[in-house]
């Protein structure tokens, strides 16, 4: 039924195929529901833990009274299940009632009177990964929908469609966020759904996009995203930019599974990487250390670079890998040594700027990337030596002299 609609559009010339929003300068900040509050709906056993306007509302409110908008994090986002299983007799998308008793716009109204952005969760397919009514055949109406109640993010998932129809249906969406005039940050699970994905036409059409599996709760689903994103096989990391983020899913302090330092390894690997920064977590139970980490304007400073090139792995000998990123002002770069192994003592990794790949012939002014306190002046060929704790990282930043 959509492919006829992309014909006739084609051929009236008023095909829009990219997205113009304007959005994702840099990468997105914010809060997002799935990883830690997953599909909890029932608000009598789990009042606190629901997916309900009071959730929304109180981590909202915690951005704002913990100094995380301060920092940049302004979207709170609603993952999966928060709608009616049964569209209304217009065809429209419904809240539940009883936990969104008052209604989406009311919702994106608190948000906005904050400062903050509400950000929603659709499907591409005809139901969402967790079975609530998905967009096809509805995404115009569905567009303006979100569009009316003052959303500001939309997450597009993929579950419940046919493969071959993914290449029409996340560009027409994107044509029917473009046709509400609002600017809708634009969230594609494309990627992840298919193979040897186009990056090309997935950077035209979306802001962000999901190309690997969803995060859990563990260090082992820390370091297989960080591998997905080091082998970088698709090519994708390339079409990161002003606009254009790939998203390697939330940020995950705060919760069960990371240790102190593979919290430090998710937060310098997100900058380094420079991935949105969608925290999945309990805002009102946050460790002052951890805290502290989210909050960190040096680690925020690199992956809000305004340049927006995605860093890259540079090398990887055994359990070490160096990672860089190119860092405005052009010259300067974020380093990453990173420690994957598990060996109870710290790894002493011996190198040279050179070998990182950094080419300035006078050398380099090198800070600590988390803390800011100078490290030293260094030639390309001087030893660089660096302790990393097992499962953990030291972040660095260079400027040329
Ligand atoms: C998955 C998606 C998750 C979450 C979930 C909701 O497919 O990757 O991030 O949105 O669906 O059901």
């Amino acid at each position: 039924m959509y492919v006829v609609f992309v014909v006739a559009l084609t051929c009236l010339g008023v095909w829009v195929d990219a997205v113009n929003n304007g959005l994702a300068r840099t990468p997105p900040m914010g809060w997002m529901s799935w990883q830690r509050y997953r599909c909890i709906t029932d608000c009598v056993q789990q009042p606190d833990n629901c997916i309900s306007e009071s959730l929304f509302k109180r981590m909202a409110d915690r951005l704002v009274s913990d100094g995380y908008k301060d920092v940049g994090y302004e979207y709170i986002n609603i993952d999966d299940c928060w709608p009616l299983k049964d569209r209304d007799a217009e065809g429209k998308i419904v809240p539940d009632p009883t936990r969104f008793p008052s209604g989406m716009a009311d919702l994106a109204k608190y948000m906005h009177s904050k400062g903050l952005k509400l950000g929603i969760y659709g499907d591409f397919g005809t139901l969402t990964c967790g079975g609530y009514p998905g967009s096809k055949f509805y995404m115009d109406v569905d567009a303006q929908t979100f569009a009316d109640w003052g959303i500001d993010s939309l997450k597009l998932d993929g579950c419940y469609t046919n493969p071959d129809d993914y290449a029409t249906g996340y560009p027409l969406m994107e044509f029917f966020l473009n046709k509400t005039g609002r600017p809708i940050l634009y969230s594609c699970s494309w990627p992840a759904y298919v193979k040897d994905p186009d990056y090309k036409t997935i950077a035209d059409n979306c802001n962000i996009w999901r190309n690997y599996g969803d995060i859990q709760d563990s260090w082992d689903s820390v370091k297989s995203i960080i591998g997905f994103y080091g082998d970088d096989t698709d090519n994708f990391t390339k079409f990161a930019g002003p606009g254009n983020f790939n998203d390697p899913d939330m940020i995950i302090l705060g919760n069960f599974g990371l240790s102190y330092d593979q919290q430090r390894v998710q937060m310098a690997m997100w900058a380094v990487m420079a991935s949105p920064l969608l925290m999945s977590n309990n805002l009102d139970d946050i460790r002052p250390e951890t805290k502290d980490l989210l909050l960190n304007k040096n680690l925020i400073a690199i992956n809000q670079d305004p340049l927006g090139i995605q860093g890259t792995r540079k090398s990887q000998t055994g359990n070490i890998e160096i990672w860089s990123r190119p860092l405005s002002p052009v010259g300067k770069f974020a380093i990453a040594i990173l420690n994957l192994g598990e060996a109870g003592c710290a790894a002493i990794v011996n190198t040279t700027l050179s070998y990182i790949g950094l080419t300035n012939q006078g050398g380099y002014k090198v800070t600590e990337g988390f803390t800011g306190a100078v490290v030293g002046t260094f030639s390309l060929s001087d030893h660089f030596v660096s302790n990393v704790n097992p499962s953990g990282i030291q972040l660095y930043v260079a400027s040329p002299n």
